[in-house]
């Protein structure tokens, strides 16, 4: 079952309580929220106080995408903040592995996740302590890009490696997707869906949802 983690980044900030409840009265199973520190990304967007004033307006998971430097530096600010699932890039930590575990050892979900640019051979590592993988299908940094098909050879490797070692990471894809499209990340093996332009451009999210979904 396909599982839908709407991205806030481009939706009114001074009007999230109604687009919070709307998303979740709409059917999401996440709430995504992309963290940019204008260094890992040219934006910047919001930290942990952010996320600590979401966690009390949602029961939903908070799925918080950290696309800054030194994401080590950040994670117990963010755990204290109440995230669910916290995903930092390979590229921006400077011990993967350790970043990992420290958000294990909090209690969170730790995930992991690659531009598009960057070779899932980079994850050989942690391929065993992740528990979800979130391979970007546009390059990090806005919304509103579209999806870059040759990203998707990636999930279809890492749904292969693993069913062969039986790993248990979700597999999660970022960018891009639409109703129109989906069908690509999920054939190839994604099992959540992260949206942004898809939904909260939409007039209907729980249309845009049940449209992601396959509904
Ligand atoms: C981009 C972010 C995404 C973004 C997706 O760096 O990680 O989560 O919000 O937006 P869409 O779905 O519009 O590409
Ligand atoms: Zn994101």
């Amino acid at each position: 079952m396909i599982k839908i983690s709407p991205s806030i980044l481009q939706a009114d900030f001074t009007n999230l309580k109604e687009v919070i409840e709307k998303l979740e009265s709409a059917g999401s199973d996440f709430i995504h929220l992309d963290v940019m520190d204008g260094n890992f990304v040219d934006t910047i967007t919001f930290g942990p106080k952010m996320v600590a004033d979401i966690r009390k307006i949602t029961r939903l998971p908070l799925d918080v995408h950290l696309m800054i430097l030194n994401p080590e530096r950040h994670i117990k600010a963010f755990a204290d903040a109440g995230a669910d699932i916290i995903t930092v890039h390979q590229e921006a930590a400077n011990d993967l592995i350790k970043c990992l575990e420290s958000i294990k050892e909090m209690g969170i979900k730790c995930s992991v996740s690659i531009k598009p640019s960057t070779s899932i051979d980079t994850l050989k590592n942690v391929l065993s302590i992740v528990d979800m993988i979130l391979i970007m299908t546009v390059e990090p940094g806005k919304g509103g890009q579209s999806l870059i098909k040759e990203a998707l050879e990636k999930i279809r490797d890492l749904k292969q490696i693993k069913e062969e070692n039986g790993y248990s990471y979700d597999l999660q894809v970022d960018g891009g997707i639409k109703a129109h499209n989906k069908n690509l990340v999920v054939s190839a093996g994604a099992n959540i869906i992260v949206a942004g332009s898809a939904i909260t451009g939409s007039d209907d999210y729980k249309k845009a949802i049940a449209g992601l979904k396959g509904e």
